[in-house]
């Protein structure tokens, strides 16, 4: 593995004072290969008495991780240190699920073996399908992405013990692969049609498009632009370094619980319009401006601190630059369009101009919003046929191989620790209870 484990930096120290009783402790400082120096706070409490306050996690490293690096301020993504357009250009995405899992790009054996497990990890248990019965059919296919996967557990019981490494690299194949039918079979529900099962003929992206939309009453062909850029969606969203869905998934997995319930936990974390619901919501926000002359409105809006509106796919807590896999898809999108010649689509002339509009204006370049990952990928899912509320649905099924990468790597570290935050408390002091009949 291409990993370091992070290096104290002896040569510095933080020292932090009480200004009122002149008490001093110093932290060590650490190195992890790239990226800012970490102050070690671990002793500051047993030292001190005294927690650390920062809401979102703004500025803390919750965690040590050799899979995804993140430079905001330079737009730079890696998996495992290869840039994510090159991967995007010039991999594919079980190549890249192998990468994110095992630390390094598989050699043409190890791919095709790869290749082969995933494949045919790609069915699921028969009595699944029942579970899909159970849902209103105007269920969002999200709640029932919560609920089939946290089953999974109660199906592979032999690949739930998280001490066993073979049996939480069974669990991972079988997450990966299962996801796209999965998915499929939550959309195929919501509008009456047979579940499709998966092909071993195709490859991951285009068997997921034939169990989208093939139907049992006529042949149907994958559109190899279509799918290429499928895989490439996967690719850019496969993983994203320690966001709220990724540290969902690692507490959650903290206290021993099994993969699939991690995920499970991932997917609803994932679900928010803040974070991966956000291409969803760009959509939406698109149809609700209707119009190009309303845009302003709308950026007027998004600038109004008395209203809470947001403009739906600009901005990252981490990207203050450019969000790297933005741009893989902004050329992307303009070639998935010019494919299935969708020019004239009146939400993308909306969606060009809110762009345009947006990036000069003031306030959005003064506070670095920049059009994030999910502004390109809603347009591109939209031209490709897929209905809005699968948007991120595709971001679950993607985003699962970070999941279990982050999962695996943490259930292996010697060093891990159960996550238990502590807080700031504001609430009442001790006080006696009083009888209903006093009160
Ligand atoms: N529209 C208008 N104003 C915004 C927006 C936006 N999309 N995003 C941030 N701001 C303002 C915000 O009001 C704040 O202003 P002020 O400093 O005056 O209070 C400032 O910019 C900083 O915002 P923040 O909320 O403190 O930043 P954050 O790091 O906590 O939030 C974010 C990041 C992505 C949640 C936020 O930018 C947002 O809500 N964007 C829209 C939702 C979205 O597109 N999410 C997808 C993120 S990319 C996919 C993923 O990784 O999940």
């Amino acid at each position: 593995m291409a990993s370091e484990k992070a290096t104290v930096d002896s040569a510095k120290s933080v020292t932090m004072t009480d200004s009122a009783g002149g008490d001093s402790i110093e932290m060590q400082v650490l190195h992890g290969t790239i990226g800012p120096e970490v102050v070690d706070i671990r002793k500051l409490y047993g030292q001190t008495g005294r927690f650390t306050y920062d809401p979102g996690f703004v500025s803390t490293a919750s965690c040590e991780s050799a899979i995804t690096y993140i430079d905001g301020d330079e737009g730079v993504l890696l998996y495992r240190g290869y840039a994510i357009d090159e991967l995007a250009d010039q991999s594919d995405f079980p190549e890249v699920c192998y990468l994110l899992l095992h630390g390094e790009l598989p050699n043409k054996e190890e791919k095709d073996d790869f290749v082969h497990n995933i494949t045919y990890h790609s069915m699921l248990h028969e009595q699944l399908h029942r579970f899909f019965l159970g849902f209103r059919r105007d269920a969002h296919p999200m709640a029932i992405m919560c609920g089939v996967v946290g089953a999974l557990s109660s199906f592979y019981h032999d690949s739930t013990d998280i001490n066993d490494e073979r049996q939480r690299m069974i669990a991972s194949h079988r997450m990966i692969a299962k996801m796209p039918t999965i998915a499929a079979m939550a959309y195929k529900y919501s509008i009456g049609q047979p579940f499709a099962y998966p092909r071993n003929d195709l490859t991951y992206a285009e068997d997921f498009l034939h169990m989208m939309f093939s139907v049992p009453a006529e042949e149907y062909k994958v559109s190899p632009v279509l799918a290429r850029a499928m895989d490439k969606i996967f690719i850019l969203h496969a993983d994203h370094e320690q966001n709220a869905s990724t540290s969902t998934v690692r507490l959650a997995g903290s206290s021993g619980a099994n993969p699939f319930a991690c995920i499970a936990a991932g997917i609803a974390c994932l679900w928010g319009p803040a974070h991966g619901g956000a291409n969803e919501a760009v959509l939406n926000m698109l149809e609700e401006i209707g119009s190009v002359d309303r845009i302003q409105e709308y950026v007027n809006k998004a600038k109004d601190k008395d209203d809470p509106f947001r403009l739906f796919g600009f901005g990252h807590r981490v990207y203050k630059n450019h969000d790297p896999r933005a741009t893989v898809l902004r050329k992307s999108c303009h070639e998935v369009l010019d494919e299935l010649g969708v020019r004239d689509e009146p939400l993308l002339e909306l969606a060009m101009e809110l762009e345009r509009i947006a990036l000069e204006d003031e306030y959005f370049v003064e506070k670095k919003l920049y059009p994030n990952v999910d502004f390109y990928s809603g347009i591109i899912l939209r031209a490709m046929g897929i209905p809005t509320s699968m948007f991120t649905v595709l971001f679950a099924l993607a985003r699962t191989t970070g999941w279990v990468a982050q999962w695996n790597e943490m259930i292996s570290d010697p060093t891990q620790k159960i996550g238990r935050p502590r807080q700031l408390y504001t609430g009442a002091t001790q006080r006696s209870y009083v009888p209903v009949s006093d009160r």
